[in-house]
């Protein structure tokens, strides 16, 4: 079989949010009789519109709606670097209640992974996302093999509080032990209209690397696993029966030879794979629909999938924005919060264990900003330094109650990742903020022979000015540069 898509991008702009709506067309002959899961443009009029008929008369719906996420690579919420950053877990409750208000007519899920790594500050990031999805009613939810062990080992969570944990691809008796399901059924209903969904989710044992990991879980082959499950079901391979959707979710990406496998099982009807644009995805061959959540939490992906009675058997594919303008939940805002606390009491910021420290090139400690503020007073650099951002980036996190956090920390201050680096206000007052030193390199050395040449690139603007956290940097590099300029000469080393 081979895959040709076409991507076709329309941005439509509504009041509320803009749904980007991506259509595929499948540009070969390969469909079989009767029509494989088709995915449409959606039709749905500008929310102007809809805005102005009577609020007595919501339009009547014409399909079940599953609403997906995944891929959040911890991000809880947005940095805050810039301004209308989309994302956020705790900005999406009312949107949800506007897409999809009944929760016996939609079906939420997440595809993960949730996690970067399985360090302490990730570790009480995952716990909160689990608490937040429960909060929010997800149905399911899909996890890789080490945030499971993590589940297990380090957190021990009650399972009541987090929602249902599926593999699809473990023994029983592993299964037992991790508390995972090995799929997940689910009947939407909407007055007589209903729809049985069933949801797997597997395990990709080449992602575990570790052995004892591996194990551990004792992962099976994916695809012989679900199948063992579809016969057991007795699940018929007709994905055009419109009474049943079949969904199954995946931490590896679109591309991988598991995704080509799976999407010649004739009985999916949805795969969730994990893309690497922030945007949510969608790639449909003639086949299931091959779709992936987004990065970074900053979208929802929707399909709308018709009630079965109806002639017009379209999927629907939406993704929504989750702007920094929708309304916080209150109560993820405390889960947030409560993260934001235990990062403070563990002192994660000062514990030399749970961030191990770099040690730094010949040995030359950082001397501080006061040090070069006695030499470089006369020459006028400490005057234009001080009034910048940079001097004052401590206390922006500060404002927004971030100061501890190592994530944002690392930016906004000198050396946080290495051996006599930032610590914390009271014990490297020097430290604090984008001083000299994060620039040009640790100074001890430089203080006591200021003669010699001093001119490294200790970190490159860009490694802080990333495409996260300054948008605007790479098209405005040279403004930049000027909006900081404390040297006479044209700049000599520093491209
Ligand atoms: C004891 C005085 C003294 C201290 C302390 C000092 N500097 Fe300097 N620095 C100098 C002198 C003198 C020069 C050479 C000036 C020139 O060539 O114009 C210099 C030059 C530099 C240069 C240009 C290097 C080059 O090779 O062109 C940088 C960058 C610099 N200093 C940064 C710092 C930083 C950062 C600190 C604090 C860690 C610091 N200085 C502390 C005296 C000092
Ligand atoms: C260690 C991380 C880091 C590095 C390296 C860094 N910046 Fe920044 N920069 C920041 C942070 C953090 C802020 C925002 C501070 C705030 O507002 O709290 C910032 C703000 C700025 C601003 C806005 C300043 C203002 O006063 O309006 C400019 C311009 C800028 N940086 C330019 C640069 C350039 C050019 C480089 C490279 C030579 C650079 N930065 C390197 C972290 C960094
Ligand atoms: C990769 C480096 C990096 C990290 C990590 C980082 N910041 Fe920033 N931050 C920046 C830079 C660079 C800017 C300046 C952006 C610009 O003006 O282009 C900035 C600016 C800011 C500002 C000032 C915005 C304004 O309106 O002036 C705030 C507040 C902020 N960051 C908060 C945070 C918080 C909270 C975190 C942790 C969740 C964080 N930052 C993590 C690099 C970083
Ligand atoms: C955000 C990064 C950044 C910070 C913070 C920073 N500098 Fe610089 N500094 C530069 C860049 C970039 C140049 C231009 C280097 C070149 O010529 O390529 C420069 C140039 C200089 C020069 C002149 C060197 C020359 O060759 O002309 C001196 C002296 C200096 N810095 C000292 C300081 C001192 C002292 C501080 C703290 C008060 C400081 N800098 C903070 C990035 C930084």
């Amino acid at each position: 079989m081979t895959f040709t898509i076409f991507l076709i991008n329309r941005y439509i702009l509504t009041c509320i949010s803009a749904f980007i709506l991506l259509s595929a067309v499948c540009a070969m002959g390969a469909q079989t009789p009767g029509g494989e899961a088709v995915v449409s443009l959606d039709a749905s009029p500008p929310a102007e519109t809809a805005a102005q008929k009577p609020p007595t008369s919501p339009p009547e719906p014409d399909s079940f709606v599953i609403l997906f996420s995944g891929n959040w690579e911890g991000h809880l919420e947005p940095c805050g670097c810039t301004e209308k950053q989309l994302g956020g877990i705790d900005r999406r409750t009312e949107e949800i209640k506007k897409i999809a208000p009944d929760p016996q007519a939609r079906l939420m899920l997440d595809a993960g992974p949730l996690i970067k790594d399985t360090e302490r500050q990730s570790q009480l990031k995952f716990e909160t996302f689990l608490y937040a999805f429960k909060k929010l009613n997800y149905d399911t939810i899909n996890i890789t093999g080490e945030e499971l062990i993590l589940l297990y080992e380090k957190l021990a969570l009650d399972p009541a509080g987090y929602s249902t944990v599926i593999c699809s691809n473990m023994p029983e008796e592993k299964r037992r032990k991790y508390y995972t399901q090995p799929y997940f059924q689910k009947t939407l209903r909407y007055q007589n209209h209903q729809l049985d969904c069933l949801v797997l989710s597997l395990f990709d044992p080449k992602e575990i690397s570790d052995k004892t990991l591996a194990e551990k879980l004792q992962l099976q082959e994916p695809v012989s696993a679900l199948q063992q499950n579809l016969d057991a079901l007795k699940i018929k391979p007709d994905r055009n029966n419109p009474k049943q959707l079949i969904i199954v979710m995946l931490t590896v990406p679109t591309e991988d030879p598991l995704t080509r496998k799976l999407a010649a099982i004739a009985a999916i009807d949805i795969i969730v794979t994990k893309g690497s644009s922030d945007e949510p995805e969608l790639c449909s061959p003639a086949g299931p629909l091959i779709l992936t959540t987004g990065r970074l939490g900053k979208y929802i992906s929707q399909v709308d999938v018709p009630f079965p009675d109806s002639d017009d058997q379209t999927f629907k594919f939406k993704m929504i924005e989750i702007h920094s303008e929708f309304p916080q939940d209150a109560e993820i805002v405390r889960l947030i919060d409560d993260y934001q606390e235990l990062i403070r009491m563990e002192n994660l910021i000062e514990d030399e264990i749970a961030i191990p420290r770099l040690p730094l090139d010949d040995g030359i400690p950082f001397a501080g900003n006061s040090t070069c503020q006695e030499c470089h007073t006369e020459d006028g650099v400490w005057k234009k330094w001080s009034p910048l951002k940079h001097a004052h980036a401590m206390e922006s996190l500060e404002k927004v109650k971030r100061d501890y956090n190592p994530e944002c920390v690392v930016c906004h201050t000198v050396g946080m990742l290495y051996e006599t680096g930032y610590r914390s206000r009271e014990r490297t007052p020097d430290l604090a903020n984008v001083g000299c030193e994060m620039c040009h390199g640790p100074g001890a050395y430089h203080n006591e022979a200021p003669e010699e040449e001093y001119r490294i690139i200790f970190t490159p603007c860009e490694s802080c000015h990333d495409h996260e956290n300054s948008p605007r940097f790479e098209a405005e590099r040279d403004q930049y540069f000027e909006n900081i300029k404390h040297w006479d000469e044209p700049r000599e080393y520093w491209d």
